[in-house]
């Protein structure tokens, strides 16, 4: 794997009134790996997520991505550099079907090119099926063409778990930041989650931030991963490297190490 840094946060600091939900954190992300942020609850891992994604501006530190700080810029102009995340508590339109939740997608290429669009309207119409194109694309992709004229809101969970992936998707970009992908998921959907990410990974060459509760989960998917524990970073390495730390196995997992091993 090339070792060309993507994402870097350097001496993240960031507290809400007395409480410090990241403390002074710095990592890297290289280009092409699964980066996984684990830690309890509570540990700032989403906090971390709106940081990078640009919804929280923290008070110390800042972010690079590709090189370039994005500290002070809005969510919409760093999704439009090429990030595009889900939320832990799903956002999206339930009265609005998959298709349209997923174009929605695309709104910050859609605005970005409205000028143009302007300039030239019989473009505009060839953008939108671009646009359609793309978004159906995403839907074969991930198994929910039965549900594409479907509202959201009347789906399964763990199908909206999907679609709120298909929109981080069509927004394109080279990273994606999935905040619990699986978490209310049964053992079936979670795997076909982990082969989604997997996919977008290997084939669509997309790099992964990915925020897991599920150790066996998070072992076998990242290629290197952070631990946070109250807004503090334990450790960052390999999986190898950091069930081995002994921080992690006494904050983390009670000094119960064989957590790891369970699957
Ligand atoms: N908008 C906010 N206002 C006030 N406090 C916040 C806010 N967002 C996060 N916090 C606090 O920051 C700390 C970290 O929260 P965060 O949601 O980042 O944790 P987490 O690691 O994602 O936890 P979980 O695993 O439960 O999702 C917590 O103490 C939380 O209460
Ligand atoms: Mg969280």
């Amino acid at each position: 794997m090339s070792k060309k840094e993507i994402l870097k946060g350097e001496n993240v600091h960031l507290s809400f009134g007395g409480v410090n939900a990241l403390t002074d954190i710095t990592f890297t992300v290289y280009d092409g790996e699964i980066f996984s942020i684990i830690g309890p609850n509570g540990a700032g891992k989403s906090s971390m997520f709106n940081v990078i994604s640009g919804f929280y501006k923290p008070q110390r530190g800042r972010i690079l991505f590709k090189g370039e700080d994005i500290t002070k810029i809005s969510p919409d102009q760093i999704a439009y550099k090429g990030m595009s995340r889900t939320f832990q508590n799903l956002e999206l339109f339930k009265g609005m079907t998959v298709l349209e939740n997923i174009m929605l997608g695309r709104h910050v290429h859609i605005k970005n090119n409205i000028l143009a669009d302007i300039f030239w309207f019989g473009k505009a119409r060839n953008t939108e099926v671009e646009h359609r194109k793309v978004a159906e694309n995403i839907i074969d992709f991930l198994e929910i063409e039965n549900y594409r004229k479907k509202p959201v809101g009347m789906l399964p969970y763990g199908v909206q778990k999907r679609v709120e992936l298909g929109r981080a998707l069509a927004l394109g970009g080279d990273i994606v930041l999935l905040d619990e992908p699986m978490a209310g998921m049964n053992l079936e959907e979670a795997e076909d989650m982990a082969r989604f990410i997997i996919d977008i990974n290997n084939e669509w060459k997309k790099t992964v931030v990915l925020i897991e509760h599920d150790m066996g989960v998070v072992m076998d998917l990242s290629n290197r991963l952070m631990v946070l524990n109250f807004g503090e970073k334990i450790t960052e390495g390999t999986p190898e490297e950091v069930q081995k730390h002994p921080q992690v196995i006494e904050a983390y997992l009670g000094g119960e190490e064989t957590v790891f091993l369970g699957r």
